[in-house]
């Protein structure tokens, strides 16, 4: 929260994005408990649980509520679904349909997350920040849209600039509902949230200036004017040369860099403005001395500036959990290092 604020905090709070998972056996344990995935993410005695478990196991700085983007289309209306091994599963919606869409029962069909946020609050430590979340609403209009994932969401593109005004209808949906998701769990007890444009570097310039960085501004002006102070980070996965653009024009408080944004450029965005990130996924899974080194380039990299550690995307299923380890130790260790040279002057 103090970065967020914008203080130099040394060491620098960790987090991971997705750091509840498969890739824990206490969460493949609890998950094997629940029904479906949507049922376990509505299920706050399990859903708190998966939430503390990082945070038991690796003592980070943050937690994030146990959920997932898809739940505002459930709560809209939309069939949603998660197929074993293979991801979510929507019925494609007809742009023409966007009408049918029903914002009346958001936050009666979400409470089952607000209760999990209060329930969380309540068993942290106190020095632990609470993070909500929410799709921004070009990542979750693509799996509304395509109704599935894809590595690049061409068709959900396709469908978009095939049909602006009818997209533009969804988005517009979308900024409602998020923003309402948004404010219920600052409401229920989360420090800060983050919204989280997965999809954003699928994107033309003009897309994404229309459909992720002015729907994000819109939801950040709706949360603000509602809870005013709210504490909020953006990551535009992929926005590359976008991300001044981005930071500058939604007022987020941090913005989230995936693992190709070069350091000269994060260093670019104005001091006004906390980074998070942003070490490649895949070298928490691979380990070893390129591992110790990312972590070392990432923290001599925003030395001096309102930072906190993170991937720049979510942990996979397939990462050794002694890795993690490694990881919190170092970024730890890097704090104590500084206090010691500056004790001996
Ligand atoms: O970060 C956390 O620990 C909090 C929980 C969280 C989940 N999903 C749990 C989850 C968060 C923040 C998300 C966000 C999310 N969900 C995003 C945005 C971030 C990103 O990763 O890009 C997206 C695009 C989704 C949609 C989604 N949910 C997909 C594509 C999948 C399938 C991929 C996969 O890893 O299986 C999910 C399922 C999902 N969401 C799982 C978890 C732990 C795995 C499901 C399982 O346990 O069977």
């Amino acid at each position: 929260m103090r970065v967020l604020a914008g203080e130099v905090v040394d060491p620098p709070p960790i987090w991971l994005m997705r750091q509840a998972g498969r890739f824990l056996p206490e969460y493949r344990a609890v998950r094997s408990k629940a029904r479906d995935f949507l049922a376990f993410c509505y299920d706050p005695s399990l859903a708190v649980e998966a939430t503390l478990q990082p945070i038991r196991r690796f003592g980070f700085d943050a937690s994030i509520v146990f959920s997932d983007i898809l739940v505002i289309p459930d709560a809209l209306g939309q069939r949603v679904r998660f197929v074993e091994g293979e991801g979510p599963r929507l019925d494609p919606l007809d742009l023409a349909t966007v009408d049918g869409l029903n914002l009346d029962r958001l936050e009666s069909h979400l409470a089952p997350v607000y209760e999990t946020i209060s329930e969380v609050r309540a068993a942290l430590p106190p020095e632990t920040t609470l993070l909500g979340f929410a799709g921004a609403p070009w990542t979750i209009a693509t799996y509304m849209t395509a109704g599935r994932g894809s590595p690049d969401q061409a068709l959900a593109r396709r469908i978009a600039y095939a049909n602006p005004d009818g997209f533009d209808r969804l988005i517009g949906v979308l900024v409602e509902a998020v923003s309402r998701h948004l404010v219920a769990q600052l409401d229920a007890g989360a420090d800060a949230v983050q919204i989280f444009d997965s999809w954003a570097g699928a994107l033309d310039q003009t897309a994404f200036e229309a459909w992720s960085t002015a729907p994000t501004a819109a939801i950040v002006e709706r949360v603000r004017a509602a809870r005013p102070g709210a504490r909020i980070i953006g990551f535009p996965r992929g926005a590359g040369a976008g991300l001044a653009t981005y930071a500058a024009a939604t007022g987020v408080d941090a913005v989230g860099l995936d693992w190709s944004v070069p350091f000269a450029a994060a260093r670019q965005l104005p001091d006004s403005v906390a980074v998070q990130g942003n070490l490649d996924p895949m070298r928490l899974v691979a380990g070893g001395a390129g591992l110790d080194a990312a972590v070392d380039r990432i923290l001599d990299a925003f030395e001096g500036r309102p930072f906190i550690f993170n991937l720049g995307h979510g942990v996979t299923p397939e990462t050794p959990i002694e890795h993690v380890e490694r990881v919190v130790a170092r970024v730890r260790a890097r704090g104590l290092q500084a206090r010691d040279l500056q004790a001996r002057g």
